[in-house]
């Protein structure tokens, strides 16, 4: 999908127009994937921007520093000031995704990223549905999600999003929209930018951590809300089999909120539509980013624009 220009954006500490937001080709994130980003939603209401969990956003990319040994020159408090001043900046009263980024500039060469510097960038740009909204139809990808032994795939490193390209093209070649990763043992694992869930008897599974899965925002809200909706949810090891014999499935992330999975290696889901459960699961999930579930006010951040 091709990105929508905004004005500005920031780069370590103040504002630079769009167009000269560069870099060095000897980068060293360019060369090695040495970098950590976010990806974090605005939801415009007619008269404020309202971002979700932008304090766990901000957290989980501080975390995914730390695994790379990376010591971000501002404080998180910081980085949330930059992340408002650049959709102000920009203006931007529509629906938009915010993509701060953190990585290792221009300095060294070679494995030893050590010394060259951390370097920090946010963007921010109108951005509409990053997946069919009434569903997507998935393959197992040939690919299987990056083993925890290999690289850290709880940490959102640049680097590891080469494994979620092979896999997405792959699938959009075979004609398919998604790829589904097994882990390293053969248990399903998540999507390409997306966790899953099925539903079996109307219970919700969602793979745990274990399998190598990034733990996503999304699917954190989704276990509390379905809870709290009185929906029994296990985080338990899922069979590849258990893809064609569910209920429903989908996928939950920032960009893809709450998307419906309607077939899988050419199997319908379900009838082949959006399920009961995933249908109510994504009326209260736009509530709660709207702000309008008084208990998760506090995830919402309103920016005046
Ligand atoms: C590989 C992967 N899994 C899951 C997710 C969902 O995470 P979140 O809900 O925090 O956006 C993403 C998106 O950030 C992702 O890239």
């Amino acid at each position: 999908m091709s990105i929508v220009e905004a004005k500005y954006i920031w780069m370590d500490g103040k504002l630079v127009e769009w167009s000269d937001a560069n870099v060095h080709v000897m980068t060293h994130a360019l060369h090695y994937g040495t970098a950590v980003f976010e990806g974090i939603r605005g939801y415009w209401d007619g008269s404020r921007l309202k971002v979700f969990r932008l304090k766990d956003h901000v957290r989980r990319l501080f975390y995914s520093a730390k695994v790379l040994y990376m010591q971000i020159p501002y404080s998180p408090e910081k980085v949330e000031e930059a992340i408002i001043e650049t959709v102000r900046a920009n203006q931007i009263r529509e629906n938009c995704y915010i993509r701060p980024l953190v990585y290792r500039g221009y300095g060294v060469i070679g494995l030893n990223p050590l010394k060259a510097p951390v370097r920090v960038a946010v963007a921010a740009f109108p951005f509409g549905k990053y997946l069919e909204e009434k569903g997507v139809r998935c393959c197992v990808s040939s690919w299987r999600r990056i083993a925890i032994d290999s690289q850290p795939p709880a940490a959102k490193v640049c680097g590891n999003y080469v494994n979620s390209c092979l896999a997405k093209v792959e699938a959009i070649l075979n004609g398919f929209d998604e790829a589904i990763f097994l882990d390293n043992h053969g248990y399903v694992c998540e999507g390409t930018g997306e966790n899953l869930f099925i539903v079996r008897d109307g219970v919700i599974a969602t793979p745990p951590t274990v399998t190598g899965i990034l733990e996503g925002i999304t699917r954190d809200t989704v276990i509390k809300i379905a809870k709290e909706m009185g929906f029994e949810v296990q985080e338990r090891l899922i069979a590849r089999s258990e893809l064609y014999m569910c209920e429903e499935a989908f996928f939950t992330g920032t960009a893809a909120e709450i998307t419906p999975i309607v077939s899988i290696d050419n199997r319908p889901v379900g009838d082949g539509s959006i399920g009961p459960i995933t249908r109510k699961l994504k009326t209260r999930y736009f509530e709660v980013v709207m702000g309008k579930v008084d208990k998760y006010k506090t995830w919402v951040t309103e920016i005046e624009v």
